[in-house]
């Protein structure tokens, strides 16, 4: 497989280190500290087009393939990863979603404030009694003709506040079990709609995770995304595609403290020497080199799959399953380098410690990318 990087995306990747280090760096701490929501931040990435990276132009967005997604992804995770959840639920699943399976009124109306990031997306399937068995659903859109009635509660959703635009899954037959599933576009200002508290969060403290409730909600017909019954299609192929993207943040964070670790060690003397001197942290520096390297090569191989027009759900869910590892991996170790440095704020790498542990929990935890990728290899 070719993972030559061509000149576009050896740009767009800069143009995303830069953004991060410029303009996400400074106030990462306090944000973090605070729970407070990148507002600034992410109006600006999305006035330089990260936000809606893959749609098409003709909706306002960069037409970029996966491969620009990921590198881009991974450079802002490197800094923030709370900014880069932001991203990826609006890039991946919301956009990615309603560009590939939208009608024309649809993406007219929604997908062109998404992909300029004049509007943002959340994505909610989870529910109180409905996570990782996502087919559980309880929330439920009844069909009144001209349109549907949504009652229920979602959970966990980031950008729960910040959103404008929610694609809402929910159950409208029973009986159809996940065939009577439908996916819904539903607007903040919707009577009806009510917002919960937010999360109070180990980490990607800066994004915000609210739970959602809908009391008779009224959504017109025309917000249904596809045929009836599409809803939980929808909801695994967007999620396939957003796997990807979360181990993309993965391999960013552990690459952030990776770094961070390195460079540490070449300063930080003990017992005459740079630490690094010592083997035992340059065994250390060496796993960790080893170990995000071969999760990158997993990440682009699920990119380039998804770039190919090929089947990614396996490449994707082995990419999510061990880069989330890497970096919890890696964020530990980073800890350790620094010693008690690391134990603190200010060096950066206790915040993505535990930022690193939500790449293992969310768009399917590691425990059902292992369901979704022994299935595919067992049943071929
Ligand atoms: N593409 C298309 N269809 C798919 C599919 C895929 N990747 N995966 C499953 N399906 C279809 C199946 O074909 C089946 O349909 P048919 O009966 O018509 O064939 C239907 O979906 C049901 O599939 P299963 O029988 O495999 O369902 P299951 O109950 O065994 O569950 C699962 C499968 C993979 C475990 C699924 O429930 C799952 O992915 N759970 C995890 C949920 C999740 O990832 N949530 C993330 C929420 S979003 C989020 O987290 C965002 C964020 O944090 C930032
Ligand atoms: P459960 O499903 O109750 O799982 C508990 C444990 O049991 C886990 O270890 C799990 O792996 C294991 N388990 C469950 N079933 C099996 C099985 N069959 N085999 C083996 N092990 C199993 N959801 C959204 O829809 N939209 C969002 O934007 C979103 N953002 C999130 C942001 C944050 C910060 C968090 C924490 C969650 C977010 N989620 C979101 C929800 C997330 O996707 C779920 O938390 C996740 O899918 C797990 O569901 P659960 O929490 O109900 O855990």
């Amino acid at each position: 497989m070719d993972f030559k990087l061509t000149e576009e995306h050896i740009m767009i990747r800069d143009a995303a280190r830069d953004f991060a280090n410029n303009e996400l760096l400074p106030g990462v701490i306090e944000r973090d500290d605070k729970q407070e929501f990148p507002t600034e931040q992410i109006k600006k990435m999305g006035e330089l087009g990260f936000m809606g990276m893959m749609a098409s132009p003709e909706y306002g967005g960069g037409g970029m393939d996966t491969v620009s997604y990921v590198l881009a992804m991974e450079e802002i995770s490197k800094i923030d990863a709370s900014a880069s959840v932001v991203m990826s639920v609006n890039n991946s699943l919301v956009c990615w979603g309603l560009d590939t399976f939208g009608n024309k009124e649809q993406k007219e109306k929604y997908l062109t404030k998404l992909t300029t990031g004049e509007s943002i997306g959340a994505f909610c399937l989870s529910e109180p009694e409905a996570g990782s068995d996502a087919t559980s659903q309880q929330t439920t859109a009844i069909d009144h003709g001209d349109h549907y009635i949504l009652n229920g509660t979602k959970n966990w959703i980031t950008n729960g506040r910040t959103a404008d635009f929610y694609l809402v899954i929910a159950q409208t037959d029973r009986e159809k079990k996940h065939k009577g599933i439908n996916a819904f576009i539903v607007e903040k200002t919707w009577e009806g709609f009510e917002i919960g508290p937010k999360e109070n969060k180990l980490g990607i403290r800066g994004s915000d995770t609210h739970s959602l409730v809908f009391n008779d909600v009224k959504v017109p017909k025309e917000n249904r995304i596809g045929e009836d019954g599409f809803g939980f299609k929808f909801a695994m192929k967007t999620l396939a595609g957003g796997r990807i993207g979360i181990a993309a943040q993965a391999l960013g964070i552990a690459g952030g403290a990776y770094e961070l670790a390195l460079k540490y060690s070449k300063e930080r003397k003990a017992f005459g020497t740079e630490i690094c001197n010592h083997q035992a942290i340059a065994f250390k520096l060496a796993d960790m080199h080893v170990s995000i390297e071969a999760a990158r090569l997993l990440v682009m191989k699920a990119a380039v799959d998804k770039d190919n027009a090929g089947n990614y759900d396996l490449s994707g869910a082995m990419a999510k399953l061990y880069a989330s590892q890497v970096a919890m991996d890696v964020s530990v170790e980073a800890v350790q380098v620094h010693g008690g440095n690391g134990f603190v704020k200010d060096y950066h790498v206790e915040r993505m410690m535990r930022d690193a542990k939500i790449t293992q929990i969310y768009e399917g935890t590691s425990e059902i990318q292992k369901i979704v990728i022994s299935r595919s290899i067992i049943n071929g």
